[in-house]
């Protein structure tokens, strides 16, 4: 049977003319018929969310994927800013709250540290899904329906990823937007 369930990207990255991964990964989202990508920083450089359309957007799609950076074991700002405001009580949560139940909700993440370094052993203690905790409790209180992560890391200045570990990661990125 064709796929025809509607995904949307929410894309946030502070500075995607110097990114790396994200772009990347942005680039092969655009590619994929039934997927909008959706740039916050470009469409709210003021930092001024309209709410209703970004409501009217979720509404509109079946199954959501916040694209970002790790930035201090988190979200940009402006996606954290986007969660405050668009995610309100009794559309998103609370009475009558029920605006996205049943949706897909996944996480495509890139953090600069490798993969060891977010365990009891590595410099940042606490492994990724230690750290994803909030953005986990968040799909659990509006109902929406977690797919496994897609985490790229250890791409940094220092030490770049090679070309064919994006290009896989890429890959399955894509087909993971298809499915
Ligand atoms: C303000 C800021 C905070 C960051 N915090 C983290 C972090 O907590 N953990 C981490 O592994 N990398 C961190 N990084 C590195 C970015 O996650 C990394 O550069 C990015 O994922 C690479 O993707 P890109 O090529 O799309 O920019 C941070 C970068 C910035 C600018």
């Amino acid at each position: 049977m064709p796929n025809t369930a509607k995904t949307l990207v929410l894309l946030a990255h502070p500075n995607l003319a110097n990114s790396r991964v994200n772009a990347a990964l942005a680039d092969v989202a655009r590619q994929e018929e039934h997927v909008t990508v959706h740039d916050l920083y470009a469409a709210y450089p003021d930092f001024r969310i309209d709410v209703a359309r970004e409501q009217r957007l979720l509404l509109a799609h079946d199954a959501v994927t916040l694209q970002f950076p790790f930035q201090w074991y988190s979200t940009p700002s402006l996606l954290k800013l986007w969660l405050d405001e668009v995610l309100t009580y009794g559309w998103a949560f609370g009475e009558g709250g029920t605006a996205l139940h049943g949706k897909t909700l996944r996480f495509a993440i890139s953090t600069g540290h490798p993969a060891e370094a977010y365990g009891p052993d590595g410099i940042n203690r606490f492994t990724m899904a230690e750290l994803l905790r909030p953005l986990e409790a968040t799909a659990n209180l509006i109902g929406m329906t977690l797919a496994e992560p897609l985490i790229l890391q250890g791409n940094n200045p220092f030490n770049p990823l090679p070309d064919e570990t994006l290009a896989l990661h890429a890959k399955h990125y894509r087909q993971a937007l298809a499915a």
